[in-house]
């Protein structure tokens, strides 16, 4: 098979596409013919290293895993043993972070519990572009536990996950605040933001307004400005962020919300098959739409790193096989 590959921790113009041998699913995995994924931070970063904290998950000397890629949306070419309720020619949608990675490859094997049936009204292109970003901003909200009324800011809403989790805000009944760059104002006024601030010209701080609920995805801010900017019930989700805004959520948050009823919390998302569904049906009702903002062939995957890196992209960069 055709598999994107890379040897060891550095540069994104190392990654070529070279011929591999077809994963064998284990007794518990499913083996898929994968017709598209999606790019997300963390596929970069497996590539690089970097952040530090990424080889938590890929190894910390040398990479365990060489094929990087862990959104698939395929069909079933064979399943495992143990494997109940999918069979080959199925029509799936999986996230294979927690399998060893490997979706930028024709064939993936990806452990049953992260594999769910693919959403009927979607093109597997556009189901690419959910399992991991998706998921995660709708996870992120629920662990802030998102109610209808609420007032709501995204920071960093432009990204793979930022315009799932303000399209999943509005469907919730929430008044969304986006914060992202002005250039792409439209795009995620498009997915539903009620109000936009443009963080190049505007601090987020800068003004009296307070919400109920924060989602961090992306920026520098301190713990402390998010605290300052909730109402006294307000909650605040980190979901990521600069590697400075990251490490004082470990940090600094905790300590901040000892006392009071605001409340703090970090998400760390690990694929999990509810999740999957949730989207899957979200998808399917129409409430959120998956957002492709260009298309690249496996063979052209160094320019969809290239193209990630530019900063142009407003939503998912897909990779079909
Ligand atoms: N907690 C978890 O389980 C989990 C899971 C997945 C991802 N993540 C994290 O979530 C973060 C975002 O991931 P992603 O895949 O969506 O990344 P991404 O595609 O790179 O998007 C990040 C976006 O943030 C915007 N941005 C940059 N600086 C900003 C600022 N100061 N204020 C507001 N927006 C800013 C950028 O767009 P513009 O500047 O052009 O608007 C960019 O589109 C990463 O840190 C990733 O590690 C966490």
């Amino acid at each position: 098979m055709k598999a994107a590959y890379f040897e060891n921790y550095g540069s994104i113009e190392q990654l070529k596409v070279k011929d591999q041998p077809v994963p064998e699913p284990e007794e518990h995995e499913v083996l898929v013919r994968n017709h598209a994924s999606s790019l997300n931070f963390g596929n970069v970063g497996h590539v690089k290293g970097e952040p530090f904290f990424i080889r938590v998950f890929t190894g910390f000397g040398s990479p365990k895993n060489h094929i990087p890629g862990g959104d698939v949306s395929g069909v079933v070419e064979k399943v495992g043993k143990q494997v109940t309720g999918f069979k080959p020619g199925d029509g799936v949608m999986a996230d294979a972070a927690e399998s060893g990675f490997g979706a930028f490859a024709e064939y993936v094997t990806v452990k049953s519990n992260a594999v769910v049936p693919k959403p009927v009204n979607l093109s597997y292109e556009e189901t690419a572009t959910l399992p991991l970003a998706a998921c995660t901003a709708l996870a992120g909200l629920k662990k802030g536990n998102i109610q209808s009324g609420q007032n709501v800011l995204i920071v960093g809403s432009t990204g793979s996950v930022g315009p799932f989790a303000v399209q999943i805000a509005k469907s919730h009944g929430a008044e969304v605040t986006a914060v992202c760059s002005g250039k792409k104002a439209g795009f995620v006024r498009f997915m539903g933001a009620d109000h936009i601030i443009d963080y190049k010209t505007e601090d987020f701080t800068d003004n009296d307004t307070t919400y109920d609920l924060i989602a961090g995805i992306a920026g520098t801010h301190s713990m402390s400005d998010f605290k300052k900017k909730l109402t006294p019930t307000g909650t605040y989700v980190n979901i990521g962020g600069s590697m400075k805004q990251f490490s004082n959520a470990f940090t600094t948050g905790p300590l901040l919300y000892l006392f009071g009823r605001q409340e703090f919390t970090i998400l760390m998302y690990m694929a999990d098959k509810q999740s999957l569904m949730e989207v899957k049906q979200m998808a399917e009702e129409g409430t959120i739409k998956p957002t492709i903002t260009k298309t690249f062939a496996l063979d052209q995957i160094r320019d969809a790193y290239r193209y990630y890196e530019s900063g142009h992209a407003a939503g998912k960069i897909v990779i079909t096989m």
